[in-house]
């Protein structure tokens, strides 16, 4: 049990901080101005109020490069970005691709194809590894998953699937099924029959309080299940987990294709907010070798400008000629696909694939140099430019650390940087690939003031 009477509080692994903490209300009282103030009453007033987000923390006026600025003009480096912002905002590259496009042709209806479009499918198509070929657009992440869910059930005839539990695939009701968050889950069902979860591979902490299967016993345990049901359509998961920064080894990856081709069920690997980029590889799952039958992506692809993501499947996959599977408004968007091609040349002209792994490497040496001295950081995991903080009330028991997370993250936001807490006592950091230096250094020096006065506490 943590010294800390608000540790003992219950912690719910979800997929951000919370927006009705003490510890927030006393940084806005510290820090809004009255104006400030007046906009974000007048957000809760005509917004649905929702956890995660409205009531909102602050108001911006800006964004560019690795920074957020605010009504107030104080400048935030943004290692949060909703994993949309791998090129930074405002990149030159993208701007001017996308005013084009919109003097061009700002819209393509239904019937129409058009050239920018099909330049960028062929680019994904270029790109990705094995035979993910084929590709739908859609205009976010959690329509991109509802379309893999649809195209898995065409493709073998079956309806059911194996996820983690604690996974995060999009808010609709598809996604919350094979979701596993309860934040996300309770209170809103019936969810889809067939939705069955295991329990994720074994973590940092599950390996002292022994409540979960290590990762081989866990692959085996969908093998399991797969054998069991018969008719398991899809297993689908995030191959590394965004959020806290977590991703069992090469072994599981292979041992779960290997399973899925057994049991003829498909893999989908959902890397919206992990791919182009962010883990050091143009695709994350790259790192492990390993290939789905379905991919998706979707935030960066829009180049922090554009609500943009896309499905890619294996050409043969190429099924459901018959039926709708995404049938999106903004299905063959001129100006998405403008923005998202803009986006993958950046990556590749800039080299971000390298300065992601660059940029990964500092964070953690600079890191692992702030925990020889602050005994509050239990473990420091990255790949490529995402990085995990993990707090701990005891290095040895692992308790987590979450009154000490919340304070960590006000601390550095009075300091300018903004970033945020998975899991409860998880610092995520996902800078822009872009981040200089110098900028990387001042994050490191935020992080360190911010950890030591939470460390007194
Ligand atoms: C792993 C994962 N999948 C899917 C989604 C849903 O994407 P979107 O918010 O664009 O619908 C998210 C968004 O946070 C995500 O992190």
């Amino acid at each position: 049990m943590s010294d800390n009477p608000t540790d003992d509080k219950p912690v719910e692994r979800t997929e951000g901080d919370v927006n009705l903490s003490d510890e927030r209300r006393q940084w806005q009282d510290a820090h809004l101005d009255d104006a400030t103030r007046a906009l974000l009453d007048e957000d809760a007033r005509y917004f649905l109020h929702q956890s995660l987000s409205t009531p909102c923390l602050n108001a911006l006026s800006g964004a560019e490069g690795a920074e957020l600025i605010d009504t107030q003009g104080r400048r935030y480096l943004d290692f949060h970005g909703n994993s949309a912002h791998q090129v930074g905002y405002g990149h030159p590259a993208v701007i001017e691709a996308v005013i084009e496009q919109l003097r061009t042709l700002p819209f393509s209806p239904r019937r129409y194809t058009n050239r920018v479009a099909v330049d960028l499918a062929r680019k994904l198509a270029e790109l990705s590894p094995g035979r993910l070929n084929k590709v739908l657009f859609a205009p976010g992440g959690t329509s991109a998953i509802g379309m893999a869910l649809k195209l898995a059930r065409v493709a073998t005839g079956r309806f059911k699937t194996v996820s983690w539990w604690d996974s995060f695939h999009g808010a609709s009701l598809d996604a919350i099924s094979i979701g596993g968050e309860a934040l996300f889950r309770r209170g809103v069902g019936p969810l889809l029959p067939g939705a069955i979860h295991v329990p994720p591979p074994s973590s940092y902490r599950s390996s002292v309080t022994g409540n979960a299967p290590s990762p081989m016993e866990s692959a085996e345990y969908v093998d399991y299940v797969m054998r069991h049901e018969g008719d398991v359509a899809a297993f689908i998961a995030e191959p590394i987990r965004c959020t806290t920064v977590e991703a069992p080894p090469v072994e599981y990856w292979r041992r779960i294709r290997e399973i899925c081709d057994e049991h003829g069920a498909l893999l989908i690997f959902d890397e919206i907010p992990i791919g182009l980029g962010r883990t050091g590889y143009m695709f994350a799952c790259e790192r492990f070798g390993v290939t789905p039958d379905i991919l998706c992506l979707g935030k960066g692809l829009g180049g922090g400008v554009f609500p943009m993501a896309a499905m890619l499947a294996r050409e043969d996959l190429d099924v459901a000629g018959h039926a709708a599977l995404g049938h999106y408004t903004h299905e063959k968007s001129p100006v998405g696909a403008a923005a998202a091609l803009a986006t993958i040349h950046v990556i590749e002209r800039e080299g971000l694939l390298a300065r992601s792994m660059e940029l990964g490497d500092r964070l953690t040496t600079g890191l692992r140099e702030i925990s020889n001295d602050i005994s509050l950081i239990g473990d420091v995991r990255a790949f490529g430019a995402l990085v995990g903080v993990e707090l701990v009330t005891d290095r040895t028991t692992k308790d987590p650390a979450s009154a000490a997370a919340e304070k960590v993250l006000y601390e550095c936001l009075s300091r300018g940087l903004s970033f945020k807490v998975s899991g409860g006592n998880v610092l995520t950091l996902a800078p822009p690939l872009t981040l200089t230096g110098e900028e990387l250094e001042r994050s490191l020096g935020i992080l360190r003031a911010a950890l030591e006065a939470a460390a007194e506490q």
